[in-house]
Protein backbone atom coordinates (compact mmCIF):
# COMPACT_ATOMS: atom_id res chain seq x y z
CA UNK A 1 0.00 0.00 0.00
CA UNK A 2 2.65 2.42 0.85
CA UNK A 3 4.41 1.56 -2.36
CA UNK A 4 1.03 2.67 -4.28
CA UNK A 5 0.92 5.91 -2.35
CA UNK A 6 4.26 6.67 -3.18
CA UNK A 7 4.45 5.77 -6.72
CA UNK A 8 0.72 7.89 -6.84
CA UNK A 9 2.80 10.99 -5.39
CA UNK A 10 5.51 10.83 -7.79
CA UNK A 11 3.22 10.49 -10.45
CA UNK A 12 1.50 14.32 -9.30
CA UNK A 13 5.09 15.61 -8.61
CA UNK A 14 5.69 14.93 -12.25
CA UNK A 15 2.86 16.14 -13.83
CA UNK A 16 3.34 19.10 -11.72
CA UNK A 17 7.33 20.01 -12.38
CA UNK A 18 6.67 18.95 -16.27
CA UNK A 19 3.01 18.46 -17.17
CA UNK A 20 0.91 21.28 -15.45
CA UNK A 21 3.06 23.60 -13.36
CA UNK A 22 5.13 25.08 -15.98
CA UNK A 23 3.92 26.47 -18.87
CA UNK A 24 5.97 28.38 -21.85
CA UNK A 25 3.93 29.62 -24.11
CA UNK A 26 5.35 30.96 -26.90
CA UNK A 27 4.09 34.58 -27.28
CA UNK A 28 4.47 37.88 -29.56
CA UNK A 29 5.47 40.81 -28.52
CA UNK A 30 5.21 43.72 -30.29
CA UNK A 31 8.20 47.37 -30.20
CA UNK A 32 7.71 50.61 -31.54
CA UNK A 33 11.40 52.32 -32.40
CA UNK A 34 11.15 56.12 -33.52
CA UNK A 35 14.59 57.04 -35.34
CA UNK A 36 15.60 60.99 -34.54
CA UNK A 37 18.08 62.73 -35.12
CA UNK A 38 19.47 64.70 -32.05
CA UNK A 39 22.44 67.18 -31.39
CA UNK A 40 24.99 66.52 -29.26
CA UNK A 41 28.52 68.21 -28.39
CA UNK A 42 31.97 66.71 -28.25
CA UNK A 43 35.34 68.34 -28.25
CA UNK A 44 33.60 71.61 -28.51
CA UNK A 45 31.89 71.01 -31.84
CA UNK A 46 27.90 69.87 -32.05
CA UNK A 47 27.22 66.66 -33.93
CA UNK A 48 24.39 64.96 -35.20
CA UNK A 49 23.70 61.41 -34.27
CA UNK A 50 20.97 59.04 -34.54
CA UNK A 51 18.80 58.26 -31.38
CA UNK A 52 16.01 55.75 -31.06
CA UNK A 53 13.42 56.39 -28.85
CA UNK A 54 15.65 58.85 -27.34
CA UNK A 55 18.39 56.29 -26.64
CA UNK A 56 22.04 56.14 -28.07
CA UNK A 57 23.02 53.01 -28.56
CA UNK A 58 19.43 52.32 -28.91
CA UNK A 59 17.54 49.74 -26.54
CA UNK A 60 18.06 46.08 -26.22
CA UNK A 61 15.99 43.69 -27.00
CA UNK A 62 14.84 41.12 -25.05
CA UNK A 63 13.76 37.81 -26.15
CA UNK A 64 12.91 34.26 -24.50
CA UNK A 65 13.33 31.15 -26.52
CA UNK A 66 10.30 30.59 -29.25
CA UNK A 67 9.25 34.37 -28.68
CA UNK A 68 8.28 36.44 -31.73
CA UNK A 69 9.02 40.31 -31.93
CA UNK A 70 7.81 42.68 -34.44
CA UNK A 71 9.38 46.04 -34.53
CA UNK A 72 7.98 49.36 -35.97
CA UNK A 73 10.26 51.57 -36.45
CA UNK A 74 9.29 55.35 -37.63
CA UNK A 75 12.35 57.07 -39.22
CA UNK A 76 11.80 60.64 -38.60
CA UNK A 77 15.40 61.43 -39.46
CA UNK A 78 16.44 63.19 -42.56
CA UNK A 79 17.95 60.29 -44.58
CA UNK A 80 17.46 57.19 -45.41
CA UNK A 81 18.74 54.26 -43.03
CA UNK A 82 18.99 50.69 -42.21
CA UNK A 83 18.66 48.62 -38.68
CA UNK A 84 21.14 46.13 -37.92
CA UNK A 85 21.04 43.43 -35.06
C1 LIG B 1 15.38 56.99 -49.74
O1 LIG B 1 14.75 55.84 -50.23
C2 LIG B 1 13.70 56.09 -51.16
C3 LIG B 1 13.03 54.78 -51.49
O2 LIG B 1 13.96 53.82 -51.89
C4 LIG B 1 14.28 56.78 -52.39
O3 LIG B 1 13.26 57.08 -53.30
C5 LIG B 1 14.99 58.07 -51.97
O4 LIG B 1 15.63 58.64 -53.06
C6 LIG B 1 16.01 57.79 -50.87
N1 LIG B 1 16.53 59.05 -50.38
C7 LIG B 1 17.85 59.25 -50.21
C8 LIG B 1 18.21 60.59 -49.64
O5 LIG B 1 18.66 58.42 -50.48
Amino acid sequence: MWLIMKVFLLQILAFLVFGGGIHCQASTRRLTFVVREASYTRLCSPKNILTVNGQFPGPTIYAMKGETIIVDIYNRGKENITIHW
